[in-house]
């Protein structure tokens, strides 16, 4: 395999007010399973190998540039105003200026596209020698999509929804707006198109009937499984076509040996990777760059973001867990709080309502209640009583509390940073630590604790 196929260039069309989606965020960068709608949309056009990737921006192109900014290699042009989808591609002349060879073009609502079809698209448009190829499928409800109108066997027009015949309507055979263009004479044929139509735009289809006015050929590729060429226009599509990708992900999963009690409340995105024989109940979000190991189980309500979690780790209902990095044999919750860096090592225990920021709890450790750790750095085998709070924050800036192996800390205590509480010392229960303590010493800041006799009496507090 070529590392770039030097004669397929790609354009993406994503100038679209959008207008169906009622969103002050364009289009496009709408999620889909967790990723913006474009990034799903040129990972299958890089599954191409192209020479050069077009996206046709307009409205709100600023936005859509910076989220793309990260991409190598792509050029956007801008579409302003936005005169249809025949207009749009005419915006990518210049930048293709005078190439030979085929443009795929895309449109960047239709997210769900395989590398295979897109493939096949290729392939069976270069085989015949076609001006344009058209992808199309046969689907149970067409409402929406423009239709494929045959004269015969043959490709002979494509009609939208809106400028349709009632007849027309029922065609089930639907345009995916997904095409292969040979780039000779294309843009003359698409200066070629009107826009006498119901939205009086320049609708890209019509260059199906311009071509076959001008004796040129043009073929169609039915997709196998019309899922793939699902376009969202609005709200309703975004969450089914969510859902597509998300069942996709999760029957990986399964497949590869993950069992997920209730796919259907299961969300996990693309990027994530889980080992065999861990178990996800109903209700859990995993998302972004997660990595979760093997033979762990994952509890209903939990949330895991950008995390890495080792093997035969519990994470018990409603932990919300945000780029956080936990070692093995290790429990967490339930509703525990990880984030920003937390790290939990091997054997550890986080239990209920134990929140970690920028810390780490050594091998071993425990913090089962109550507890706020933050800019920490816990040792191995240290025991966190409950209600123990790290005061990090002076009100300029966040200091770091230590607290060496083996120490123990007695509930209700305060740390105050910074301070350290050597190896193997104690803190007695409901201590302010403003000090370091040392090795084998015990801290206690309370006086000493008064009784006073027939108090209760004397004060008439007692309950009948
Ligand atoms: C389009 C097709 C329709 C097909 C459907 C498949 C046209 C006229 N119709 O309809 O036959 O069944 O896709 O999903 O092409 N865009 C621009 N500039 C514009 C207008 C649109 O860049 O001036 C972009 C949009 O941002 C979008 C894509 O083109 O990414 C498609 O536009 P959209 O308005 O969604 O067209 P559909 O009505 O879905
Ligand atoms: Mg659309």
């Amino acid at each position: 395999m070529p590392d770039v196929h030097d004669d397929v260039h790609v354009v993406v069309l994503a100038a679209g007010v959008g207008t169906r989606i009622k969103s002050a965020r364009p289009k496009v960068l709408h999620r889909v399973a967790g990723t913006p709608m474009i990034a799903h949309v040129l990972e299958g056009a890089q599954s191409l190998k192209p020479r050069s990737v077009t996206v046709v921006v307009g409205h709100q192109a600023d936005a859509i540039r910076s989220a793309l900014s990260g991409q190598p290699g792509l050029a956007c042009v801008v579409q302003q105003p936005q005169l249809g989808t025949g207009h749009a591609l005419l915006m990518a002349e210049p930048a293709l200026g005078g190439s030979t060879g085929t443009v795929i073009l895309l449109s960047g609502d239709v997210p769900l596209l395989t590398p295979k079809t897109l493939q096949a698209l290729l392939d069976r448009h270069h085989s015949t020698g076609a001006a344009a190829t058209v992808l199309t499928a046969v689907v149970d409800s067409p409402q929406g999509y423009g239709r494929i109108v045959r004269s015969g066997e043959r490709i002979a027009r494509i009609v939208e929804e809106r400028d349709a015949t009632p007849a027309e309507r029922h065609i089930r055979e639907i345009n995916s707006g997904i095409y292969a263009f040979a780039l000779e004479g294309l843009f003359d044929a698409v200066r070629a198109i009107a826009s006498e139509n119901a939205q009086r735009e320049y609708y890209l289809p019509d260059l199906v009937a311009i071509f076959r006015q001008l004796g040129r050929g043009v073929e169609t590729i039915t997709v196998a499984n019309p899922d793939e060429i699902r376009g969202i226009n609005n709200r309703g599509d975004l969450a089914e076509v969510s859902q597509i990708v998300r069942q996709q992900k999760n029957s990986e999963l399964m497949a590869s040996g993950v069992t997920i009690e209730d796919p259907a409340t299961t969300y996990i995105d693309r990027s994530v990777a889980i080992a065999a024989d861990t178990i996800v109940h109903p209700g859990v979000s995993l998302e972004g760059g997660t990595t979760i190991g093997a033979g762990c189980e994952i509890h209903s309500g939990v949330r895991i973001v950008n995390s890495r979690i080792g093997d035969r780790v519990t994470i018990l209902n409603h932990c919300v867990i945000a780029d956080a990095t936990i070692g093995n044999d290790v429990s967490v919750g339930p509703f525990a709080h990880l984030r920003n860096e937390a790290e939990v090592r091997d054997h550890a225990r986080v239990g209920n309502f134990v929140e970690l920021k920028r810390t780490v709890l050594g091998p071993g450790s425990k913090a089962m209640h109550l507890t706020y750790l933050g800019d920490a750095t816990i040792g191995e085998k240290v025991n966190i009583g409950a209600g123990t709070i790290t005061c990090n924050y002076d009100g300029v800036k966040k200091n770091q509390t230590v607290i060496e192996d083996g120490a123990f800390i007695g509930s209700d205590s305060q740390l105050v940073a910074p301070v350290t509480v050597k190896k193997g010392a104690y803190v007695g229960s409901g201590t302010t630590v403003r000090e370091d303590v040392p090795s084998g010493a015990l801290a206690v800041s309370a006086g000493k604790q008064r009784n006073i006799d027939g108090w209760v009496e004397q004060k008439g507090k007692r309950q009948k």
